[in-house]
Order: structure tokens, then C-alpha cells, then sequence
């Protein structure tokens, strides 16, 4: 799979945005190791710091000598000039620098500007609005495919129900009319970006009325931003009885259900307007799971309701969470995984079909930087099989069954019985 000719004007196929970030170095390690430093890959590491990215591509040519080559982009997120000059070199640029909405917005600007494939890790609601609303008219006419969310968040979310719906389509000649969703997680933990970006939403919350309502919508990524079928994500304990678990809510279901809703309607309504989306997590069925799905739930309202007092919010920050470029040791991480059980309820008859979206690795960080680093190179070399159209879109909704099957490739479980 080669890039179509026209585009090779440009001295790269793909910048990565943010090497020197936690998640930005596994993301390049993930790079050296699976698509080589030079090859078909035309690719380059970018930052604010040339000192730091040196010090990434010494640890990068550990793994690959060829990696001692790769060259070194220098910018700065809140220099729009620097941006412009990034983004219209390259044919993708793939992002890890956040909090998003402090420091994304030039640069998803910058890369609409030059017709610049976009990707990025970004877990961010009211970023992702924010791009649609600035932008998605305006990379329709340059032809740039703008794709956020291309990490943890909201790949299994996304990439799962395009799956269920494929398998309904293809073995029923039908549409699931809702799909369930709940994840397990097994380890894990977080890093400092992350928190930071949890952090700057509750910020935002408590300042902003409108971003307020946007956590309140569930079809707040939609282009018309709904109004749909659906209620609110899933609050509180329930019993699944197709699963035959007990259910809470996921933290994450607040961004990743609104991708999905937004890709149905990038669809054209393809599962129809009344499509049912319900995320979660799941746990088992026994009076453990139970308690165990209570104590999720309590610690997530008790969470967010901490999260929403400035002076705790900022106590918190300060004494408790991780600093920038700080994260999950390595044996942490390969103690950790994930598997997200997806039950599809087909449209006229209501048969159920069981999938399973699952990976190996520490779903945060190994498995994020796997299922960006694919987004990524998707984005550059899979054209011909993927939405050629721009906008701000969604992993699904441009990627599709071609980012499942590259993901596949990696080791990743997509399954549907
Ligand atoms: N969706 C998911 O599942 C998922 C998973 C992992 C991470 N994430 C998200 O990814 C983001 C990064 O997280 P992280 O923990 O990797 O963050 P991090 O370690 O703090 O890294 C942040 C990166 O941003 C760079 N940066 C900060 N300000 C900049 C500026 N003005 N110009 C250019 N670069 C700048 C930093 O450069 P310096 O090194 O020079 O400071 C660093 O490379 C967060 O938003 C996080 O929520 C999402």
C-alpha cells in the first residue's frame, strides 16, 4: 500500500507531534519497531524542545540504529507561524500534546490550513466540539481529514460498533438498533497528560456554562448536536441480562459514546436516527461483581463531585497527581489489559450478537500508542480504502474496517460470534 504520487511532494508522510511526551515516546518506539526509521515511512519527530527530541531519538536508535536519522521538527504549540510551516510539510500529522484544548487548537488549524491529515490522542469532548465547530466546514474545502480521538479513547468504542454493524450487515442484512458496550480493565493507571486533561475539563466545567451542557448532552459531537433517542451514559448499578453481569458506569463513556454517535451520523444515519448506543463497564456476576460495580460507581460520582471544588481540585492536582511526562511503569503495563464485550441487538428481529474488541497490552498507553500509531498510518499510506473526503471526522468514520484490519495485524482481538 504506497501513497498516491501527488501527495509525495511533501518531505514526510507523517510527523509525530509531542515525542518527548509520556505517550509520545511510546508511540515513536511503536513506530521504530513495527514500521522501521525509514523504509516506506517517511516520518519525522517534532516537539517544542530540540535538546529533549535528541534525547528521544538516542533511546529510539537503542532500538533501531536507522532511527539515529530521523529528522527533528521544531515548533511550538502557540506559535501559529511555526504550525503552518510544520503541517504543510508533511501528508499527517499525528499529536500527543495535550490537555487538547489548552494546547491543540493551533495546530488542528494549522494542518486544516495546509489540506494536512490529522490524528491525535485526545480524550476531550469539548475540544472535539470546538474543532467541528471552527473547522469541519473549512476542511471539507481543503480536503483535510481531521480525526481526534484515535487513542484508548475512542477506538474499541468506535472501531467495536463499526464491527457489530459490519457483521450484522454482511451475515443478517441488518443494522443493530442499539449495542451495548461494557469494558473490563485489567491494571493500569495514568499519566500526567492525562490527568491534566482531566483536570483542565473540570476547570473548563466550572467556568463554562456551555461546556457544562456539552457534558450533559449525549449527542453533543453530533452535527446538529441531536437531539436523539438516547438518555444520559450509563449512571449507576444495573444487571445485563444478555451478559449475564453486573454493569456500572466508565469514566471514558462520556467522550467515547459521542464518537459513536457522531460517526453514525457522519454516516448519513447508516444505523438509523434512532440508533441506541449504551457504554460501560462490566464485572462479574456474583455478589463480588455486584460490590465491586457499586464501589466503581460511588468512586466515579465521588470523583467528579471532588473534581468540581476548585481548592480540592487543586490540592489534588498539586499533591497526588503525575507530572508531565510521568506515567505507568513498564511492568505496570504489561501487567495490564483490556476486553470490551459488545452485545448487538439486530434492528426488527432483536437476535443478539456477541463481539469482543480486546488487546494485551496496558490499554492507556501500550495499546494507545499501537491503535494512534495505525491511526496514523492509515491516515498516510491507506487512502484508496479509506474516506477521501475532509472534515472533522471520526475514527470510524474515516478509517473504518481498514483501521480494524491493521489493528488486527498488531495483535489486537476484533471478534464477532
Ligand atoms: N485517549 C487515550 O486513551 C489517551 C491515552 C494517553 C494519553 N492521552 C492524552 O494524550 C495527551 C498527552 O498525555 P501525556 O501523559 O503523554 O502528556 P505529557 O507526558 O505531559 O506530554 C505532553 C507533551 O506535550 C508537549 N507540549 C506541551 N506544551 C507544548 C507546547 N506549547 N508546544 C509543543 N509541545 C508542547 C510536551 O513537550 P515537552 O516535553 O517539551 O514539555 C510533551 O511532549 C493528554 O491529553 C492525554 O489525556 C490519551
Amino acid at each position: 500500500m504506497s501513497a498516491p504520487d501527488a501527495d509525495r511532494d511533501r518531505p514526510f508522510d507523517l510527523v509525530l507531534w509531542g515525542a518527548t511526551g509520556f505517550t509520545g515516546a511510546l508511540v515513536a518506539e511503536y513506530l521504530v519497531r513495527q514500521h522501521g526509521a525509514k523504509a516506506a515511512l517517511r516520518w519525522a519527530i517534532g516537539g517544542r524542545s530540540r535538546e529533549k527530541l535528541e534525547q528521544v531519538r538516542d533511546r529510539l536508535a537503542a532500538i533501531d540504529a536507522a532511527a539515529g536519522e530521523l529528522p527533528i521538527l521544531i515548533g511550538d504549540g502557540g506559535d501559529r507561524a511555526s504550525l503552518d510551516a510544520l503541517a504543510k510539510q508533511t501528508r499527517v500529522v499525528c499529536s500527543t500534546v495535550g490537555p487538547f484544548a489548552r494546547h491543540g487548537r493551533p495546530l488542528v488549524a494549522a494542518c486544516v490550513e495546509a489540506g494536512t491529515d490529522y490524528c491525535d490522542s485526545t480524550g476531550e469532548p469539548q475540544f472535539v466540539r470546538a474543532m467541528i465547530d471552527a473547522h469541519h466546514e473549512r476542511a471539507r474545502a481543503t480536503g483535510a481529514r481531521i480525526v481526534p480521538c484515535c487513542g484508548f479513547d475512542s477506538i474499541p468504542s468506535d472501531l467495536g460498533n463499526l464491527m457489530m454493524q459490519e457483521a450484522a450487515r454482511t451475515g443478517h442484512g441488518a443494522v443493530c438498533g442499539e449495542v451495548r458496550h461494557y469494558v473490563s480493565l485489567r491494571g493500569g493507571g495514568f499519566s500526567g497528560g492525562t490527568a491534566a486533561s482531566m483536570v483542565e475539563l473540570a476547570e473548563e466545567a466550572t467556568r463554562d456554562p456551555g461546556v457544562r451542557r456539552l457534558m450533559a448532552d449525549p449527542y453533543a459531537l453530533d452535527p446538529d448536536h441531536g437531539p436523539g433517542p438516547g438518555g444520559l451514559d450509563l449512571q449507576g448499578v444495573k444487571w445485563d441480562a444478555d451478559l449475564q453481569r453486573w454493569t456500572g458506569p466508565f469514566v471514558m463513556a462520556g467522550i467515547n459514546a459521542r464518537v459513536v454517535r457522531r460517526t453514525n451520523a457522519m454516516l448519513g444515519y447508516a444505523w438509523g436516527r434512532d440508533f441506541h448506543y449504551v457504554e460501560g463497564m462490566s464485572f462479574a456476576g456474583g455478589r463480588s461483581g455486584f460490590l465491586k460495580a457499586a464501589a466503581m460507581s460511588a468512586g466515579i460520582a465521588a470523583a467528579m463531585g471532588a473534581m468540581a471544588v476548585p481548592p480540592v481540585r487543586r490540592l489534588v492536582a498539586r499533591r497526588w497527581l503525575p507530572a508531565s511526562g510521568e506515567g505507568p511503569s513498564k511492568e505496570l503495563r504489561d501487567r495490564s489489559s483490556f476486553r470490551s464485550r459488545f452485545i448487538g441487538v439486530l434492528a426488527g428481529s432483536g437476535a443478539r450478537m456477541h463481539g469482543t474488541v480486546a488487546g494485551v497490552g496496558d490499554p492507556g498507553y501500550d495499546e494507545t500508542a499501537k491503535m494512534l500509531g495505525e491511526s496514523a498510518v492509515c491516515l498516510a499510506h491507506d487512502r484508496h480504502a479509506t474516506r477521501t473526503e475532509g472534515g472533522v471526522l471520526t475514527p470510524a468514520s474515516c478509517l473504518g474496517m481498514t483501521l480494524v484490519q491493521r489493528l488486527r495485524k498488531q495483535g489486537m482481538t476484533f471478534d464477532v460470534t
